[in-house]
């Protein structure tokens, strides 16, 4: 099922468990965008993909990692389009150069995952944020059509879903690994502080004093 609206609150409130599984939700404008952390996401009309897929996971998976499987997608398909590479932030954010081009939000909901995704395509400026934020545009220049990316993304998300789905977040770990944009980092989250060594295979982030469940990761 494919839902379409010009103007909603937040594509995350369109979907619900009565749909099928890969239901997907997009809108040109969010009124109400709803970032992680009860953060909210800010979008220019008409300038963003801004989608949300309905999933149901078997019990045996985590939900919480499905970020870091949509992160992966959105990472693959920002390489595509650029040319260069992404890093992944874990546990949400996909950055080029430092800067956040992509936030993912999975919502578990009546034992379904509503995952949101934004990606930052056309605009010509970004709003101002504890982490820097980017565009593609601001990155290369061009202006996009957003339908043939977000085609890309969902292919993508449902390779790695798929992967994710029979084998785990570890069948993925090099795809990780590769782009892993806090390895080797001095980081802060929560109390916690240290050097990020990397990502766990339960979708952890290992740091060389302890490992962290979840969290917002400061430099
Ligand atoms: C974050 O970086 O904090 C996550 C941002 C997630 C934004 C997307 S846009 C589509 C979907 N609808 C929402 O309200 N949020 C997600």
């Amino acid at each position: 099922m494919r839902i379409h609206v010009p103007e909603c609150e937040s594509t995350q409130t369109l979907l619900d468990a009565s749909m099928p599984e890969w239901s997907v939700a997009t809108t040109d404008h969010q009124t109400d965008g709803r970032g992680r952390l009860g953060r909210r996401w800010v979008d220019a009309p008409g300038t963003s993909l801004l989608v949300s897929v309905l999933l149901k996971p078997p019990v045996e998976r985590n939900p919480a990692e499905l970020t870091l499987v949509a992160g992966l997608a959105v990472a693959e398909t920002v390489e595509r389009e650029l040319g260069r590479e992404a890093q992944i932030k874990w546990p949400n954010d996909v950055l080029v150069d430092g800067a956040k081009v992509s936030g993912g939000l999975a919502d578990l909901r009546d034992g379904v995952v509503v995952l949101g995704i934004g990606l930052n395509v056309n605009q010509s400026e970004l709003p101002e944020t504890r982490l820097p934020a980017a565009s593609l545009r601001t990155i290369d220049g061009r202006v996009r059509k957003l339908e043939p990316l977000l085609e890309h993304l969902l292919t993508t998300l449902r390779a790695h879903y798929g992967t994710w789905r029979e084998h785990g977040l570890a069948a993925l770990h090099g795809e990780f690994a590769a782009r892993d944009a806090l390895r080797g980092r001095r980081v802060a989250v929560g109390d916690a502080t240290g050097i990020a060594l990397g990502i766990r295979d339960d979708g952890r982030l290992i740091l060389d004093s302890g490992v962290v469940e979840s969290g917002e990761v400061t430099f």
